[in-house]
């Protein structure tokens, strides 16, 4: 039996791994993982050399599955190939999955990608197009790039980029490959993620991104819905490019520009329960990034001060008491209703030209008895998976801009 561990410390151990505390952004919560721009944002000539020697289906349709407060998509990869999920991440760039032979990998509930094993696997070649971006986060040595990233919540990967032939469901009977996928084998991990996973997809504006290296097949325009925690439907379909269909009334807002390819839009303030909040000026220099690797939204502490003395205004005029922080993580701000309580509040963040709204279903974890405030505060403002639960959302990375509307996304179902 092991020893037994003092009291705080099996709390603070808990709350590490609470799964709605991760956040793959590279920015949030300690590390800023800078990437730096050797060469101008072009990169054609790789992209015409994969069209031209790879053979591109017309209709790729992944699978998107919940996965406790994330979202994965599963892919198959190498030839034979074996299915596995990847975190769908829109806040970072490299697409992993954990290789053999590994020096510490997560637990995962599946087997490791052998590369050995894949007759498709290369190491990236060191003239290879893409290596002018890939040298942002990874190293020549020894024959090999290797890898190194490091994510908000704390974790880090680090491996060997390598090419591998990815493969999709499609809209035929049988999956289609997508040849010459750069990629990381990654051998050495650490921090929380969960078992339901063996890496993470990577869907950031970056060249290196998942999107970007499927840009003939995606024209750069994903679209995706998620069905709320409590549906049935928990998969549905991630679509690119032509697939998506037309949707009426979707409002949309700009992307900014950013260094590190994040999909960051401007954020002018923020309502709760229907009223504006009275915040300074500029209280979002660095606008609000759509992430999908982030479990909940978290807001930027002064800001959430604020939406947090409102939210604690609101639940004293229907005489609710706070119950003590620590719920489910530190400073957390739930309550215990009383039953028939109806008055959950919701919340707008309003965007340059278009309004988001947060209803109580996307706002609070319903737990046992309690419910709680679904953010936490941050050094930046990220929209996180959680309060995007029954939306339509179209990036259209060409246009530089995201689309989105309120739907039912059980009839997404896959
Ligand atoms: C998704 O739902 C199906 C059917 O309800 C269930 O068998 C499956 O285990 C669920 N998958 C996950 C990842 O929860
Ligand atoms: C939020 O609630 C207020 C007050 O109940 C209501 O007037 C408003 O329309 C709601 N906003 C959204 C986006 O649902
Ligand atoms: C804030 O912005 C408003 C509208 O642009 C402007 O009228 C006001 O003077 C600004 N306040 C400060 C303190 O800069
Ligand atoms: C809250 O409690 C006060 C004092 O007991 C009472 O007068 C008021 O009606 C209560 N309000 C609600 C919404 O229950």
């Amino acid at each position: 039996m092991a020893r037994k561990l003092p009291f705080l410390m099996l709390i603070l151990l808990q709350l590490a791994l609470l799964p709605h505390s991760q956040c793959l952004n590279s920015e949030s919560a300690g590390f800023s993982l800078r990437l730096t721009r050797r060469d101008l944002p072009d990169s054609n000539s790789f992209h015409q050399r994969l069209e031209s020697t790879g053979h591109f289906p017309d209709v790729i349709r992944p699978r998107i599955t919940r996965a406790d407060y994330i979202f994965t998509i599963d892919a198959g990869i190498g030839t034979p190939s074996s299915q596995k999920p990847f975190i769908f991440d829109l806040g970072s760039e490299l697409t992993w999955t954990q290789c053999t032979p590994c020096v510490n990998c997560f637990q995962q509930n599946y087997p490791l990608f052998d590369p050995k094993r894949s007759r498709t696997y290369r190491k990236l070649p060191r003239n290879h197009p893409l290596t002018r971006w890939t040298t942002s986060f990874a190293r020549y040595n020894n024959g090999a790039f290797t890898f190194n990233i490091a994510y908000g919540s704390g974790q880090t990967s680090t491996g060997i980029v390598s090419i591998e032939t990815f493969s999709f469901p499609s809209h035929r009977r049988g999956p289609e490959i997508i040849p010459g996928v750069v990629f990381g084998c990654a051998n050495n991990q650490q921090g929380y993620f969960s078992s339901m996973v063996t890496g993470v997809i990577g869907m950031n504006r970056s060249p290196v991104s998942l999107i970007s290296q499927m840009r003939s097949l995606s024209a750069r325009r994903f679209s995706y819905c998620f069905p709320p925690i409590n549906s049935p439907v928990n998969t549905t379909r991630l679509r690119f490019g032509s697939d998506i269909k037309k949707i009426e009334d979707l409002q949309g807002t700009r992307f900014l520009s950013t260094r590190d390819y994040s999909y960051r839009v401007k954020l002018l303030g923020i309502s709760v329960a229907g009223r504006r909040l009275d915040l300074p000026n500029r209280s979002f220099p660095r606008g609000c990034t759509l992430d999908t690797g982030c479990a909940v939204s978290r807001i930027e502490t002064r800001v959430y001060s604020e939406v947090e003395r409102v939210l604690i205004q609101h639940f004293n005029r229907f005489n609710l008491t706070r119950l003590p922080p620590g719920s489910i993580s530190r400073g957390d701000l739930c309550y215990s209703p009383r039953p028939g309580f109806i008055n959950y509040p919701n919340m707008t963040f309003h965007f340059q030209g278009a309004d988001y709204g947060i209803g109580p279903k996307n706002l609070f974890l319903f737990l046992d008895n309690r419910f709680c405030l679904a953010m936490f505060p941050d050094k930046i403002t990220i929209l996180g998976a959680y309060q995007q639960q029954d939306v339509r959302f179209v990036y259209d990375i060409g246009n530089q801009k995201v689309l989105f509307r309120e739907e039912d996304c059980s009839q997404d179902k896959a």
